[in-house]
């Protein structure tokens, strides 16, 4: 445990305009496609966070040569083909998105690898990933056979599957289609709920042909990637965290430029407007692999809601701050078909539900979800962020509203994604 952070913020308002750091998945797509491709890639708008770092780090074992200046990123790779045999365990901290995927692309090298990662990852299920991966014939070895970390990867020649998926998850049907680049036949995956569809668009940025139709995703195994550039537009989950903010704290009015609105991610806006927020979208860019709008929010009245079904996939990352905004609004919102928060960073049904109780809010968790009743004042605490950076996240700005002090614990883990975020908060305190 690191870094306690006490947040005293009497009388906040918040003003102005922040730039939203780049994109989480975004950029660790990045740096993977472009290792995979050989050539020159390079990046701009990357997150600098800690889990897009640990992805770098991979890559750069595998042989492929990356410079970081800024937010802009260069790789030169000799391709997937000529990667070299890394020396050294492959280690992706705190990153899901970084074990999940590189189990699926470095399953078809000819090479064999070892990956780790810290404690909370050492408990994430990873058998969702090395199953259907094995059914393509990847050969994989790892704790609980095969479910968790560290995982050992012989790579081999694989065979493409036509795979139904069992839970919405991006990480499982991305590690799935890396996989299939190198498989022989047309690797299809079919998602009942539609989950974020970064890898189909990237793939396609990097030249690749790729079949989307009513949830079904068929690609065709053997397709070399084109060196390319890639724009990585602004977080809408770290721009969640000041939606929510500048909705409920008194006389506010937020603005943030260049954030990815992305159908497949942007449930939070659905949810923002059905609560009555004060909300405006202003759409930069549809035509890009990636679409952008400026969004304003100001302070706004909120009425409860119902979140549940094909949203979830939508706005999984959003839910802690969704249950704070919802402590803020008039009635009852009910949070359902939400169970995967149990396999996220942590127990997010658990963390949110015990530390919002702390501040006072009317809020239970049920086995798939959360009910909260508001609106209800929220009060200091000593709360935990159980080194989870969207807990800690959702905790610092329950501070902006809370009537006396709230101190966190483990603050650090909030560099994974937006290490920036407590330079965001002050300067729209302070403008
Ligand atoms: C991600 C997919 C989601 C999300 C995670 C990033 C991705 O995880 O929660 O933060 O980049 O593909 P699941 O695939 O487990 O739903």
């Amino acid at each position: 445990m690191s870094s306690t952070t006490n947040l005293d913020y009497k009388n906040a308002s918040l003003k102005g305009t922040i730039t939203i750091p780049g994109d989480k998945s975004i950029s660790h797509r990045s740096v993977m496609f472009g290792s995979i491709a050989q050539g020159k890639t390079t990046v701009s708008g990357f997150l600098l966070g800690e889990d897009c770092l640990s992805t770098i780090d991979c890559f750069r074992r595998l042989g492929v040569e990356i410079h970081v200046e800024g937010t802009n990123v260069t790789i030169l790779s000799p391709g997937m083909d000529n990667w070299e045999e890394p020396k050294e365990i492959l280690y992706t901290g705190n990153s899901g998105t970084t074990t999940r995927l590189m189990l699926g692309i470095l399953s078809g090298t000819t090479l064999h690898s070892v990956m780790t990662g810290d404690a909370s990852i050492g408990k994430r299920p990873m058998r969702r990933v090395s199953d259907p991966l094995r059914l393509m014939g990847a050969k994989i070895a790892g704790r609980e056979n095969g479910q968790y970390t560290p995982l050992a990867i012989q790579g081999t020649k694989l065979k493409a599957i036509d795979y139904t998926m069992p839970v919405a998850s991006a990480q499982v049907k991305s590690a799935i289609l890396l996989a299939g680049l190198r498989a022989e036949g047309t690797t299809v995956v079919r998602e009942k709920e539609v989950s974020r569809d970064h890898t189909e668009r990237m793939l396609q940025q990097f030249g690749a042909s790729v079949e989307v139709e009513n949830g079904v995703v068929s690609f065709k195994g053997g397709q070399q990637l084109q060196a390319t550039h890639v724009n990585v537009p602004g977080d809408i989950s770290s721009a969640a965290f000041f939606l929510v903010a500048g909705a409920i704290v008194p006389n506010s009015e937020v603005m943030m430029k260049n954030v990815g609105v992305n159908k497949t991610r942007a449930g939070i806006v659905e949810v923002l407007e059905n609560m009555g927020a004060d909300l405006s979208v202003e759409v930069e860019d549809d035509k890009g692999f990636e679409p952008t709008a400026t969004l304003t929010i100001r302070t706004s009245d909120l009425k409860a809601t119902t979140i549940e079904g094909n949203i979830i996939p939508r706005l999984i990352d959003e839910i802690p701050i969704i249950a704070l905004l919802a402590t803020q609004a008039e009635g009852t919102t009910i949070i359902r078909d939400a169970e995967e928060l149990k396999v996220k960073e942590t127990d997010r049904i658990t963390a949110v539900v015990t530390e919002l109780q702390k501040l006072g809010a009317n809020i239970e968790a049920t086995d798939d979800g959360m009910i909260i009743h508001g609106p209800t004042k929220l009060h200091g605490a000593n709360l935990n962020s159980y080194g989870d950076h969207r807990i800690g996240m959702m905790s610092a700005i329950a501070a902006l509203i809370s009537t006396s002090p709230i101190e966190i614990d483990d603050t650090d883990c909030i560099a994974v994604s937006y290490p920036t975020f407590f330079d965001d908060v002050k300067q729209l305190l302070n403008s």
